[in-house]
């Protein structure tokens, strides 16, 4: 590879990673807090509009595992997952906990507020910011 794709391609994912950092602190920070350890969101889940994000991504990973053993095609799958959801919520499709989804329903559709690429940006952003973060 010469070096000046592999750079422009280096630059392009971080700029994913920026963008969808924006779109997450413009849409989803006012109901999902970004991080939290598990002891927090009990003391303050009466609080709380939605599951915090380390715990969505937790999740999703957990649920989101094929016999592949390339790590991409989770990520790949965790991401059309996300994009979809957050555009056609669907308690249905929804992997949150049965007690979680009681309390806190089902999350508003981004669709009039988010552009597909926007969508796309923040998927990437919540798989990769907690890589290698527990939630605990
Ligand atoms: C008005 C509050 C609100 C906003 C804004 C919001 N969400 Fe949610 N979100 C929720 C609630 C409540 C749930 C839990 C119920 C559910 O799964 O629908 C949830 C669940 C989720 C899930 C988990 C789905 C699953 O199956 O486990 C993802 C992923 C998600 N939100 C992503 C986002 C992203 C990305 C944004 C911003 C673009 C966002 N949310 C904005 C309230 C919100």
């Amino acid at each position: 590879m010469n070096k000046i794709f592999l750079s422009s391609f280096l630059l392009g994912a971080s700029l994913f990673a920026n963008e969808g950092y924006e779109v997450y602190k413009k849409n989803c920070k006012s109901c999902h807090v970004e991080i939290m350890s598990e002891k927090e969101v009990m003391a303050k889940l009466s609080k709380m509009k939605a599951p915090p994000m380390i715990e969505v991504s937790a999740r999703l990973k957990e649920n989101i595992k094929t016999k592949d053993e390339e790590d991409d095609v989770d990520r790949h799958l965790f991401i059309l997952f996300v994009k979809d959801y957050i555009m056609h919520p669907n308690l249905d499709f929804s992997m949150c906990h049965a007690g979680a989804l009681e309390k806190f329903g089902t999350m508003p559709s981004m669709k009039e507020q988010i552009t597909k690429k926007e969508a796309h940006a923040v998927a990437v952003w919540l798989y990769d910011r907690y890589e290698n973060i527990e939630f605990k």
